[in-house]
């Protein structure tokens, strides 16, 4: 049996996380030889509910589960962790503007960003689920000069997951038919879903639908789908997030398929124009646990403005945020 290794979820009494702890303990994240050690971060008046998730790993009584630890101390919930799912977030309330919500995340995501430089491993892995996730990410990152920027990423996975399923759908095929799916920029409502290098059994995804499908239907869908889940079930989407995160640390740690690639919001390097140092979800491909931006994607007019718009969003977001960035 391989040594534990210790993954933090922040937010863990939450909605994504009562979701997501017992697949990370059942090995689904790391898989099915991989001990975990659960640090369980949230806020104080959250560590009854807390105590209770406990109880609830315990009696599941997962054979790779080697320990759970309980707090609401960042330096506790970070020590040592070798992954981190940042989800704790704060919700956006009645008036809250944009700019109050970046605000009072940035203040969460600083201070965890440091508490990640100051105790976690060197070679931590962090996903940040919660939302505006990108910007977080960014926040974060900066927060950790001691740590690698490739180590921070955002998740638009369930962005990935729900632009795959609506293809799929609208052609008649499955999920196991559609690849090279590819979400690009924010995970908000200027995310772009390209199907013109997504394929459907072999086949560019564009091809096979029309101009007015595409632009009308798919990608409103995609991008609003979060509002719609909303709307219909009354509270936000928390099992289809969870697995999302459960898909972006799994393929990140154990690799993906073949040739296809994932969507993942990692640290520009420049690629595709994209402006240096802003997270952004770019198609990755992931091999022996690190991640790189799959090159030679076409770009056709079309995607390119599409691109530059969440870029532009995430760059006023970051300026947004500027004097929280060291
Ligand atoms: P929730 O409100 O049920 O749970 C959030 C938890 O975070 C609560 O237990 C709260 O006490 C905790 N928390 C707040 N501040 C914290 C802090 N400073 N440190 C540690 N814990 C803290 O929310 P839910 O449904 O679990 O969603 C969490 C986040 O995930 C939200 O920001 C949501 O917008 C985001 N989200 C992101 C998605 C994505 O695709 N990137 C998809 C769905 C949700």
């Amino acid at each position: 049996m391989k040594q534990p290794v210790r993954v933090t979820v922040t937010g863990a009494a939450g909605q994504i996380g009562y979701a997501l702890l017992f697949r990370i303990a059942s090995g689904a994240m790391l898989g099915d030889d991989q001990p975990v050690i659960l640090h369980l971060l949230d806020i104080t008046p959250a560590m009854d509910a807390l105590q209770g998730v406990r109880m609830e790993l315990e009696d599941c009584a997962f054979p790779l589960l080697a320990g759970v630890v309980c707090t609401d101390d960042p330096n506790v919930g970070f020590k040592d962790a070798d992954y981190a799912l940042l989800v704790g977030a704060r919700p956006r309330g009645p008036g809250m503007e944009r700019k109050d919500l970046l605000e009072a995340n940035a203040a969460i995501f600083s201070v965890q960003g440091k508490a990640i430089d100051q105790n976690a491993s060197k070679n931590i892995k962090v996903l940040v689920v919660g939302n505006p996730a990108n910007t977080n990410a960014l926040i974060a990152q900066r927060n950790a000069p001691s740590i690698s920027p490739r180590n921070f990423t955002a998740m638009t996975r369930l962005d990935h997951n729900r632009a795959m399923t609506q293809i799929a759908i609208k052609t008649g095929k499955t999920v196991n038919d559609v690849t090279n799916m590819t979400i690009w920029g924010n995970h908000s409502a200027t995310q772009y879903p390209d199907l013109f290098n997504a394929k459907v059994s072999g086949q560019t995804a564009s091809d096979l639908v029309d101009q007015a499908w595409l632009e009308g239907d798919f990608i409103p869908t995609v991008q609003q789908r979060g509002a719609a889940i909303i709307k219909a079930r009354g509270a936000s989407s928390a099992a289809s997030a969870a697995n999302a995160a459960i898909g972006h640390v799994r393929s990140w740690a154990l690799g993906t398929e073949g040739d296809d690639w994932v969507s993942m919001g990692v640290y520009s390097d420049g690629s595709y124009g994209i402006a240096e140092g802003l997270i952004y979800s770019f198609p990755c491909r992931c091999k022996d646990g690190e991640w790189e931006i799959v090159q030679g994607v076409e770009v056709n007019d079309f995607s390119r403005a599409k691109m530059q718009a969440s870029e532009q969003e995430l760059a006023e977001e970051r300026d947004g945020v500027k004097h929280l960035l060291p």
